[in-house]
């Protein structure tokens, strides 16, 4: 089985990250497709999000300094097909530790082998701090493909360039040639607003299909979910930003086994349609 690597990312705090990377794993568990969400925020917001508890030890940290495999860190959920592998304080400590490193950039690259060699995972969702130091790095030189969830507020434009810049910087430099982006997500829609109507209007007119047809609503339940270390779809199944994430992780699957079959030798969908969906996707972005 193949696994698809995903960082969540975007250098700026509380757009959504965390939210869609709860979401979309538990989502996706639901969907069969077996998941494993890794919290490399010392913040350990997915962790406590699943109503998990951080444990000294018990996160990623251990295995960038060389140490333990990932595989003993990983830990079930309880939710369908959904595993983690928690955070900790200390994964603060990374950054500075990681640095002093050899290949300090291709470390979560190494720890994330096994784990793609087992195929026990569909997808691996890597939800990153909000900065691009050492532990975003290690997960953009890691990952198939960055997922930006995207606030709708006003600078959001701005601060699509820094990372899908740091995107072009890493393919440019060969820390990860193939790195695409998955898509860019628009998180907090409030419809209420000219002002997330015009920034989903901007976004859309310059990343044109790279931006997921699915909006995330602002809603009270998301807001609230993470407080009751359950997921939205199990804290209340049958809400809007349930419904939304839903939708989100299908459109997601759709891109996943698009490029899936566009890789595979022998294409069981016309190529056209191939080559037409996944020119969308590649990530090539304007400016
Ligand atoms: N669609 C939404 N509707 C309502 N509240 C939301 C929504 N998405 C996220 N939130 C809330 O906004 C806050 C920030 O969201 P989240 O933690 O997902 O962002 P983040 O990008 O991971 O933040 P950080 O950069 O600190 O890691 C949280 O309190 C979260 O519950
Ligand atoms: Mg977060």
């Amino acid at each position: 089985m193949n696994t698809r690597i995903i960082a969540v990312a975007n250098q700026k705090g509380g757009v959504g990250k965390t939210t869609t990377a709860v979401s979309m794993a538990a989502c996706l568990g639901e969907n069969h497709y077996s998941t494993l969400l890794v919290d490399l925020d010392p913040q350990g917001n997915a962790t406590s999000a699943l109503g998990q508890e951080k444990l000294t030890g018990g996160s990623v940290y251990n295995t960038l300094m060389g140490g333990t495999s990932l595989l003993e860190a990983i830990r079930p959920t309880g939710y369908p097909n959904l595993d983690l592998v928690p955070s900790e304080l200390d994964l603060a400590a990374a950054e500075l530790h990681v640095a002093k490193l050899e290949n300090y950039l291709l470390r979560l690259r190494q720890t994330l082998h096994p784990i793609r060699e087992s195929g026990r995972y569909r997808v691996v969702l890597v939800d990153c701090p909000p900065s691009l130091g050492i532990l975003t790095m290690n997960a953009l030189a890691a990952a198939d493909s960055v997922l930006i969830p995207l606030q709708c507020e006003y600078f959001a434009l701005e601060g699509l360039t820094v990372i899908t810049g740091m995107v072009q910087k890493l393919r440019d430099a060969g820390a990860n040639p193939s790195l695409v982006i998955e898509g860019i997500v628009m998180t907090m829609y409030d419809g209420r607003t000219n002002l997330s109507q015009q920034v989903v209007s901007d976004v859309r007119s310059h990343y044109g299909a790279a931006v997921f047809e699915t909006v995330v609503p602002r809603t009270v339940r998301l807001g609230e979910a993470p407080s009751f270390g359950k997921p939205i779809t199990v804290y209340d199944s049958g809400s809007l930003g349930a419904l939304a994430y839903r939708q989100l992780s299908d459109e997601l699957i759709c891109r996943i086994e698009a490029r899936m079959t566009a890789e595979s030798p022998t294409p069981a969908v016309p190529q056209s349609t191939v080559i037409s969906h996944t020119s969308d996707t590649t990530g090539t972005m304007p400016g």
